[in-house]
């Protein structure tokens, strides 16, 4: 199955079977990190596993989680990176690689918030000097979710209800999982300049219009999606709403996330290309509250 199928597949899940992970599901997944990729000689990001969650959970209620509130889990994935805004990046790039890869096997996976980084690392008997950028709840899904597909979790009007808004031919995978309401693509999207509104047609033009209906599904911090996306001839900036509530380490996760969804779509609609993650500023005014945290070259 491409990859921007299994993001269809995706979701996040809070509950988990108790019984922890078999040895031959840890090799798969270990096997799956060794061939991670690597994105920055100046950066580095670590996954460290935890195996005993269901006894440390409680230990980290009001230090991870929404609210302080714990997804409970037989496992973690804590996820540590140096202390600076080009780790977080790569850190939410490299673990949602990680996710959508080992999600062919049939795992549940969430990303849980650090509230209270340097008591969460006690907590959680962390040794490194890397920070604690994020835990990865790991295990087998308790539920088995009942029919429920990409369109009707949409919100009316948005483009995605395809039948009434005659959305181009996508060749659309009917999951069986709940899926969190998307923007639809016209939303995130700008052509030239941020202010532009450019309809479907449009972006069908550039022939981007598909890996952005698959990047939609990236998940993001209390799903708020605060992407944008400014096509401009051979370069496409993510642009991110800045969310001041949140931490600079979850704005920048939320960033690479989006940037490895993006580019595995745009890989699966024929445009190879990379990312820059530093040196952006300059090259156009955008309102207060934006920023642009990333360049395409395809
Ligand atoms: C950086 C990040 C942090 C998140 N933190 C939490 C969390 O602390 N608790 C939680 O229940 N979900 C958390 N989530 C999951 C999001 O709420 C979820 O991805 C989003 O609502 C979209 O839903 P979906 O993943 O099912 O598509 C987090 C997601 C991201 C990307």
């Amino acid at each position: 199955m491409k990859s921007m199928k299994l993001a269809e597949k995706r979701h996040s899940t809070r509950e988990f079977k108790t019984y922890p992970l078999t040895n031959e599901d840890r090799r798969i997944l270990d096997e799956i990190w060794i061939d991670r990729p690597s994105l920055s000689k100046e950066s580095s990001v670590d996954f460290i596993y935890i195996e005993n969650g269901l006894t440390l959970a409680p230990k980290l209620d009001g230090l991870a989680g929404y609210f302080g509130n714990m997804i409970v889990a037989p496992q973690y994935y804590a996820v540590v990176s140096d202390a600076n805004d080009l780790s977080y990046k790569i850190a939410g790039y490299t673990g949602e690689w990680f996710i959508l890869n080992a999600i062919r096997h049939d795992f549940g996976f969430c990303w849980l918030e650090i509230k209270e980084p340097a008591s969460a690392k006690i907590a959680l008997n962390i040794k490194t000097p890397k920070t604690l950028v994020a835990l990865i709840a790991i295990g087998y899904p308790k539920k088995e979710f009942q029919q429920s597909t990409i369109y009707a979790a949409s919100r009316p009007g948005n483009l995605s209800t395809l039948t009434e808004l005659g959305y181009p031919n996508l060749d659309i995978f009917s999951t069986q999982a709940p899926i969190s309401m998307r923007k639809s693509i016209v939303e995130i999207a700008h052509i030239n300049t941020f202010d532009s509104s450019p309809s479907l047609s449009d972006l069908e033009h550039y022939g981007i219009h598909e890996a952005l209906f698959y990047m939609r599904l990236a998940p993001s911090y209390e799903n708020r999606q605060p992407w944008h996306f400014l096509i401009r001839g051979s370069e496409v900036d993510l642009i991110m709403t800045e969310n001041h509530h949140a931490s600079q380490s979850i704005k920048s996760l939320d960033a690479g996330i989006a940037m490895f969804y993006f580019e595995v779509g745009m890989r699966e609609s024929g445009f190879n290309g990379t990312w820059d993650f530093t040196n952006l500023d300059g090259e156009y005014q955008l309102p207060d509250k934006f920023k642009t945290v990333g360049r395409y070259h395809y």
